[in-house]
C-alpha cells in the first residue's frame, strides 16, 4: 500500500424528499445568493426545479437560474455563468442535474474568483486557489461528480475534453433522492451504470499490489452494481434498486475505491477522445472502451482481470489467462444485457478515425500512458482497433 490522503468533505443527504432541504443546507454553507445551474429541461419538466427554488425561498436565499447545459458540457456556458455570478454578486452554486450540470457549476465556481481566463486551469498554466461553494441535487447516478474532485469540460477550441482535478471543487453537499431518477430513460440509466462500473475499474486496475482492503471494496461495489442493474432496468420505479444504484455511483467515484494505490484513468482518456470527437454518451463510450481494454489486458496482463472474473463473476478457472477471458465475456454479456454497446458501430460511430483518436490522446497525455500496464501509441491504436 502506498501513502495516501483521503479527503471527502461532501455532506451527503440521502433519501426521499431530500431536495426540500436544499435551502437549509445551502444556508449552512454560508450561501446567501446562488446561481442554480440545470440542463436541457428534465428538471423543469419533473417539477424538481420548482421544489429547489421553493426551498431556497424558504431559507431566505436569493437565486438566479442558468439552464441549457448539454451532455459533454462546453466552456461557453461556463463563461456565461462566471459573468452572471460576478455581475450579480452570487456567493454559491446549486447544480440540479447530472455530471454535465454539476461539472458546469464546479467550473463556474473555480472560475469566478480567478482573475484570468478559467481555461488556464485546463491548459495547466494556472492552479485553482479558490472556489465558490457548490451544492448538488443529483438526478442521474453516473458521473459521480456530486462527490468527486473532478471537473470535466470540453474546451471548444481544439475540442479538448479533459478532467481538472482539485479538492476545492468538491461539492459542500450533495442531495441524493433515488426517486428523482425514476424519470431517467433506460439508455441513460444503463449509461450511468456503465460509468460507475468504469470508475471502480479505473481504480481496480492498478500497478500497486497488496491493497486487499481497497480491492475488496471495489469488488463489493462492482458486485452490487451488477446485481442491482437488472432490477432498475426491469423496474424503473423500484425505489430500493434505484437507491442501491445511486449510492453505488457515489461510492464508485468519491475516492474510497482508490485509497492506497496508484489509479489508472487511461480508459477514461480513451473515452473522452471519443466523446469529444463524436459527441457520444460518456457511459456508452465506456462500455465500448472497457470491452476492448479488458480483452487487451486478458492477453497482456491477465492477473487483475482474472481476479475480477473470479471474485465478481464467480469464475472458478485456475489459469489466469483463461479466467481473464471468461471474465471479459461475462462483462461484455453484462453490458449487452443492459443495452450498452460493445463496438464503435453499436455506439453509432461508423467510421472512427482511429489514428486521430490515438494521436490526440498521446499528444495530451504523453508518449507512455496507462498505469496498470504502460502503453505507447501503437498499443492505444490497437485497443481502439479492437473496438471496431
Ligand atoms: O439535460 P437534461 O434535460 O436534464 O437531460 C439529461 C441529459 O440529457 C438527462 N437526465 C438527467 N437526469 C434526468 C435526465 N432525464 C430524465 N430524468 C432525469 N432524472 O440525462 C442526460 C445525461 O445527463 P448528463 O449530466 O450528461 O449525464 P452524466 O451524469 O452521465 O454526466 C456525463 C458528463 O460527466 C462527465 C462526462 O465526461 C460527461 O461530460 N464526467 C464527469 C466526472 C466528474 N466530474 O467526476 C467523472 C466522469 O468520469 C465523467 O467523465
Ligand atoms: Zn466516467
Amino acid at each position: 500500500m502506498i501513502n495516501f490522503e483521503y479527503y471527502t468533505p461532501t455532506k451527503y443527504i440521502f433519501g426521499k424528499g431530500t431536495e426540500c432541504a436544499t435551502g437549509e443546507k445551502a444556508k449552512a454553507c454560508g450561501m446567501n445568493k446562488v446561481l442554480i445551474v440545470y440542463g436541457k429541461g428534465s428538471a423543469l419538466r419533473s417539477g424538481l426545479l420548482n421544489r429547489v427554488e421553493a426551498s431556497l425561498d424558504t431559507a431566505g436565499i436569493g437565486f438566479l437560474t442558468l439552464g441549457g447545459v448539454k451532455p459533454n458540457p462546453e466552456d461557453d456556458l461556463v463563461e456565461e455563468g462566471i459573468a452572471i455570478c460576478r455581475r450579480e454578486h452570487v456567493d454559491g452554486l446549486i447544480a440540479v442535474g447530472g455530471g454535465s450540470v454539476i461539472d458546469t457549476a464546479k467550473a463556474i465556481a473555480v472560475g469566478v474568483p480567478y482573475s484570468g481566463d478559467f481555461r488556464d486551469f485546463w491548459a495547466g498554466s494556472a492552479t485553482v486557489a479558490a472556489a465558490l461553494p457548490v451544492g448538488a441535487v443529483l438526478t442521474i447516478p453516473a458521473a459521480g461528480s456530486e462527490g468527486s474532485n473532478s471537473i470535466v469540460i470540453t474546451i471548444r477550441e481544439g475540442l479538448i475534453k479533459k478532467s481538472l482535478r482539485t479538492d476545492l471543487a468538491r461539492p459542500k453537499f450533495a442531495i441524493l433522492n433515488p426517486e428523482l431518477t425514476f424519470t431517467l430513460p433506460p439508455y441513460q440509466t444503463a449509461a450511468g451504470i456503465s460509468d460507475m462500473l468504469a470508475h471502480v475499474m479505473e481504480r481496480y486496475f492498478s500497478p500497486t499490489e497488496d491493497v486487499e482492503i481497497t480491492d475488496r471494496l471495489c469488488e463489493g461495489v462492482m458486485s452490487a452494481i451488477i446485481e442491482e442493474a437488472p432490477k432498475v432496468m426491469a423496474r424503473p420505479l423500484d425505489y430500493q434498486a434505484r437507491a442501491n444504484i445511486m449510492w453505488s455511483g457515489t461510492m464508485a467515484h468519491n475516492g474510497i475505491c482508490g485509497c492506497g494505490r496508484c489509479e489508472d484513468w487511461y480508459s477514461h482518456w480513451m473515452e473522452h477522445e471519443i466523446s469529444a470527437l463524436y459527441g457520444v454518451t460518456h457511459g456508452a463510450g465506456l462500455s465500448v472502451v472497457f470491452s476492448a481494454y479488458l480483452a487487451y489486458m486478458a492477453e497482456h496482463k491477465p492477473v487483475k482481470v482474472a481476479q475480477l472474473a473470479r471474485r465478481v463473476f464467480g469464475v472458478d478457472t485456475v489459469d489466469n489467462t483463461e479466467a481473464a477471458h471468461k471474465g471479459v465475456r461475462r462483462m461484455r454479456e453484462f453490458y449487452a444485457s443492459i443495452g450498452m454497446p460493445l463496438t464503435f458501430r453499436q455506439l453509432g460511430v461508423d467510421n472512427p478515425d482511429l489514428e486521430l483518436l490515438a494521436g490526440r490522446l498521446h499528444k495530451l497525455y504523453g508518449d507512455t500512458v496507462c498505469n496498470y500496464l504502460p502503453l505507447r501509441q501503437p498499443d492505444t491504436l490497437e485497443i481502439y482497433r479492437m473496438m471496431l
